[in-house]
Parts: C-alpha cells; structure tokens; sequence
C-alpha cells in the first residue's frame, strides 16, 4: 500500500472484506433520511386536501372523496414511518456492527506486528505513543464509523432531497434555500480547521496528564520515600490546569458554532417564507406546496448544525488511520531464515562482532567467542560492558552490523526464530511477570506441561519453600509484573519458567542477584546438575557465581579480554583477579 495515497482510500483498502456491509450500511442511512423526510411532504398533500377538496393533488390522482383522501394519507404515513425506523434498526445495526468489527481487527493486525517489530523499533517508542495508537486511534475509527460516516450521508441526502422538492415546487424559491448550503459547508469546515487545532492542543495537554499520573502511580515508592507528595500534587495540578485552559479555549469556539449556523439558516428561511409567501398570494403556488416549503427548510437546520463535529469526527479519524496504518506499514526489520535445525546441540559462535545501538557508541569492537556444546561459560565485566547485549544479538533481538552469530555452526539469520528462540531458555536480566498466579507465570515456559515438571522444575529454582507459604500456595496472584513477590522470590520464579522449557541452550543473566547467598548456593548447585547435558551461559557481577563455570570470559572495552577457568584468571592478575579480590576483601 502507498503510505502517502489519502487515508480514505487506506481505510477502505483496508476494510475491504466488508465492502458489502458498507454499500447495504450506506444505503440503509440514505434510505432513513429520504423517508425521514417525507412527514413536511405528506403535512402539505393535508394542507392542500383541506383547501382544495375533490380539486386537491390526490383528487386529481382519482380519490375524490376528501374524506377517503385522508385515509390515504393516513396510510400512506404508517408505511413512511415503519420504512424511516426499519431503515434506521439496519442503518445502527450495520454501522455500529462493523465499527466494532473494524476496531477489533485493526487493534488486532497493529498488536500482531507491533509484537513482530525488532527492539530496535522499540527502542524509539514510547509505551504511552504505542498504547495511545492501539486505543485512542483504533476507537476513532470506531466513533466515526459508528456516528459520522452516517451523519455525512445523511446530510448529502437531506441537501438532494430538499433541493430536488423545492426545485420540483418552486425554482426560484430553492435556489433562495440552497444559497447558504455552500457557504455552511465552507465555513463548518473552516471552522473545523481552527477549532481542530484547540482540539490538537487538548489531546497533546492530556497525553502529558495521562503520563504525568501514570508515572507517578508507579513511582509511588519513590515519591513517599521523598516525601515528594506536595512537589507531586502541584505538578499534577499544573498538568491538570493546562488541560482545563485548552478545554476552555476550545469550548468557546465550538459553543459558538451551533448559533452562528442557525442565523445562516435562518436567512434561507425567512427568504422562502417571505418569498415563497408572496407567490402563494399572487396564486402561483398552491397553499399545500407553500406549506411543504416552509416545513421542510426545517428540515435542513439540523443536520447542518451537526456538520462541523462530523467534519470533526472525519477529520480526527483520518489522522487516526492514518497513524494505526503507517504502523501496519512498518517494515519489520529482522527477517527470519527458514532452517531448522532438528536436534540443536548448543555450539554457539560470535564471529567478528560490531554493534551499536542507534546514535551510540559502539559496544563490541570485533567480538570473537565460541562456547562449545555442553559448556558452562560465565560472563562478567563491568556495567554497560555489553553482557547482555551479546545474549541479544543471540537470540536476534537486535542483529549485529558486522561479524556474525551462529549456533551449530549456521548463521542465526538463517534459522527461523522458532527455532532460534525456541532452543534458548533465558532469565533474563529484567524479568517480566504476568498478571496471573504463581503457576500461570511458571507455565509461561511450557503452557503444555505436567504438574510433575511444574514441580521439578520449582524445585530446581528453590522456589517451593516460599511458594508454600504464600497464602493461596501456587494460585497466588503475583500481580502487575509480579510486584506482590519479592525481587528474589520473582526471579526464582523466573528461573523455573526457564527451567520448565527445557531447552538445549540456557542463559542467565543476573539470575540470582536477589537472592541471598544461602539460597544462592543451593541453586547453584541446582543449577550445575541441570547445566550438564546443555550449554548454560551465566552472567554475573558476583563472581562467586561463575566460580564453577568451564571457562570464564571477561568482557571489557568491546572484546574478551580474558578466558580460562576460575583459577586460571586468578593467575593471570588481571581484570578478573583483581574484582576477585576486591569481592572477597582480600585487596
Ligand atoms: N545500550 C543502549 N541501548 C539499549 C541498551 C543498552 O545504548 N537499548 C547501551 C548501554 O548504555 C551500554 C551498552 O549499550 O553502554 C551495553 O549495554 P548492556 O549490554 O546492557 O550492558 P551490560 O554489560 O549487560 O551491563 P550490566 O552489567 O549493567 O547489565
Ligand atoms: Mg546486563
């Protein structure tokens, strides 16, 4: 799709497997109007019975009798009315069923490829932009189609069949009536412009409300443990007035607008009263004809008073999909490969690195590693060092731009993401939990799992004592990110997650830095039963944690600096036995 063809022309691409509920939705609105204006219509064919009798314009079709001709009348308003509301349950029906559906899938396709974006993209995004598309964008559509695009037809109709009947009746008087149209029509959307700039402001002094209150109600800690209450609730309260003073400004426009339409109307309505009036008198229009003008210039008052909000509506709904849409176009920049490898053993090799992140500093000046099959490698090096950036251009969160990533010997570009991610079980250094309980968050790594290899693998992350003594056991809610738990008690549990996905490759980075060291041992040893058929990568600024590791690489200045096992690097005096000294308290 051209991101630059008009967001109409997207939106109806995009909408195009309900092209038949459109065209029936829109006919069904065009239909409620026509018959929604034939009441002025069937008051004049009464007026002109009552004046004319066996001469009036249904005696001339052949019911002479005024009394019979009533009853035609009368009949002919019941089926009018029953067609006007059977014609407005479809119009609602239709209209409001396909918002709904169209919000729904367009909430749907911007979630699916939102979750397929590289972190890179995320990395520029704000969760407030990405919340704000999924729903404030995604329910514009929805308020348009459900209200405005019918709002739009039915003024269309009403201007046509206004215009057609007084044009039918009397030429001269219509062309007084539709005079004003035009000039409405300019001017609602000129007004619109102008106002849709207040509203712009609006929509920008609540985003900054809404993110100022949320921040502040996840950071609550900090601001109770800086007695930052006041500082807070004056922040909020500028926040707050702002919004108030935008709302203000945009609310004395848009008050404005409904009376300076009426005052519009008005001159058609009196010129026709006036004017059509003088005819009626002179005896060139019939008294019911003169009856049907002035009642069904009524008629245009409202829609048109309406029409500056349903600009409104139209307009925010285009930039609306315009904006869900330039989404949808995103291109997704890590391609997956198409190989899989049957049975991964575990050989993984940095070939070469460079990598940065967008506008920064390289991290990795020409990395070379390679972890053979089976090995247990700690990784440590001081923060920023690019730890667990290394484990993510493994798992192809990122991709490097130079050198290469492989496992078993085949460049990671080239497998398919299943089997990529789905053969590394990582803790990772920022856990994330899920709303759900203790057992839902541990079945996150095998949703198919046994209630044996749940309990194993609890057991392993030494997280059945304290499980036991939550108060509803393994149903526990650990609530939004697990922040009912204990930092320790969220990382065992992100331990077994990882554990129950048996795969061949297992990363831990920062696993155990919560934990006390009592329990940091037991699920070391934990740990190095499970590390022996597979290839476990520990990263730690404690380095009594990699102690036991194989072989211990020490990341520094963009490169491993040294490599070999515990003692090894303590004889080499280097970086890695100088930390050891100084963790041990021997310097
Ligand atoms: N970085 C960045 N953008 C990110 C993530 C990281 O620019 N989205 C930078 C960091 O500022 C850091 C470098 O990349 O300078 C390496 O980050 P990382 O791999 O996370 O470092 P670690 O070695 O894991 O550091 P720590 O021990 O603190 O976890
Ligand atoms: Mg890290």
């Amino acid at each position: 799709m051209v991101k630059d063809s008009h967001p109409l022309t997207r939106l109806f691409s995009q909408l195009r497997d309900h092209r038949v509920t459109i065209i029936l939705a829109s006919f069904c609105s065009v239909m409620n109007k026509f018959w929604d204006l034939a009441p002025p219509v069937l008051i004049g064919i009464a007026v002109d019975v009552v004046a004319l009798r066996e001469e009036s314009f249904l005696g001339d079709m052949g019911w002479s009798d005024p009394r019979d001709q009533f009853l035609i009348l009368v009949a002919l308003t019941v089926v009018i009315w029953v067609l006007e509301s059977l014609f407005e349950y479809f119009y609602a029906v239709l209209w409001r069923n396909l918002a709904q559906t169209a919000q729904h899938e367009l909430r749907m396709s911007a979630y699916k490829h939102i979750q397929d974006l590289e972190m890179r993209w995320f990395s520029e995004q704000t969760t407030g932009g990405l919340m704000a598309i999924m729903n404030d964008d995604v329910n514009q559509l929805e308020r348009f189609l459900d209200q405005g695009a019918t709002d739009l037809l039915q003024v269309a109709t009403t201007v046509i069949v206004v215009g057609g009947i007084m044009f039918y009746i009397a030429p001269e008087v219509a062309i007084l009536a539709i005079i004003p149209v035009p000039i409405i029509v300019i001017g609602s959307f000129m007004f619109q412009r102008r106002i849709g700039e207040r509203y712009t402001r609006v929509r920008e002094e609540v985003a900054d409300l809404n993110s100022l209150l949320n921040n502040n109600l996840s950071g609550i800690t900090t601001i109770k443990s800086f007695t930052a209450e006041e500082r807070e609730i004056e922040r909020v309260r500028a926040a707050s007035e702002t919004y108030r003073k935008a709302n203000q400004s945009a609310i004395r426009l848009s008050a404005s607008f409904v009376p300076l339409i009426r005052m519009a109307i008005l001159f058609a309505f009196t010129a026709n009263m006036l004017v059509g009036g003088w005819m009626a008198l002179d005896g060139r229009l019939s008294i019911g004809a003169y009856s049907v003008i002035v009642f069904i210039t009524q008629r245009l008052l409202w829609p048109l008073t309406r029409l500056g909000q349903t600009f409104d509506l139209y307009q925010r709904a285009m930039a609306s999909t315009a904006r869900v849409l330039d989404l949808l176009d995103t291109d997704i920049g890590i391609v997956e490969g198409d190989v899989s490898i049957e049975r991964v053993s575990g050989d993984i090799e940095f070939l070469d690195l460079g990598f940065s992140y967008q506008g920064r500093e390289p991290v990795y000046k020409g990395l070379s590693l390679k972890i053979n099959s089976g090995e247990t490698l700690g990784i440590v090096g001081s923060t920023g060092a690019g730890k667990t950036t290394l484990m993510s251009l493994l798992m192809r969160l990122h991709d490097p731009q130079s050198g290469s990533v492989k496992l078993d010997g085949i460049d990671v570009r080239d497998l398919t993401l299943e089997c990529l991610r789905g053969s590394i079980a990582l803790v990772s250094q920022n856990t994330t939990l899920f709303p759900g309980s203790v057992r839902d968050n541990i079945l996150y790594g095998k949703p198919n799992a046994t209630e044996e290899e749940v309990l194993n693998s609890a057991n392993i992350a030494e997280a059945m004592e304290f499980i036991r003594t939550l108060p509803d056991g393994w149903e526990t809610e650990v609530g939004e990110d697990g922040h009912r738990l204990s930092g320790g008690q969220r990382q065992r549990l992100a331990i077994a997650r990882a554990v129950l996905k048996d795969a061949p490759i297992l990363v831990l980075d920062e696993a155990t830095s919560n934990v006390d060291n009592e329990t940091e041992a037991a699920l070391q040893r934990s740990i190095e039963k499970l590390s022996k058929n597979r290839t476990t990568i520990i990263i730690a600024h404690r380095l009594s944690t990699v102690r036991n590791a194989d072989r211990i690489a020490v990341l520094d200045s963009g490169g491993i600096t040294e490599m070999g096992s515990h003692d090894e690097l303590i004889q080499l005096s280097g970086l890695y036995s100088r930390l050891w000294a100084v963790q041990t308290g021997v310097a």
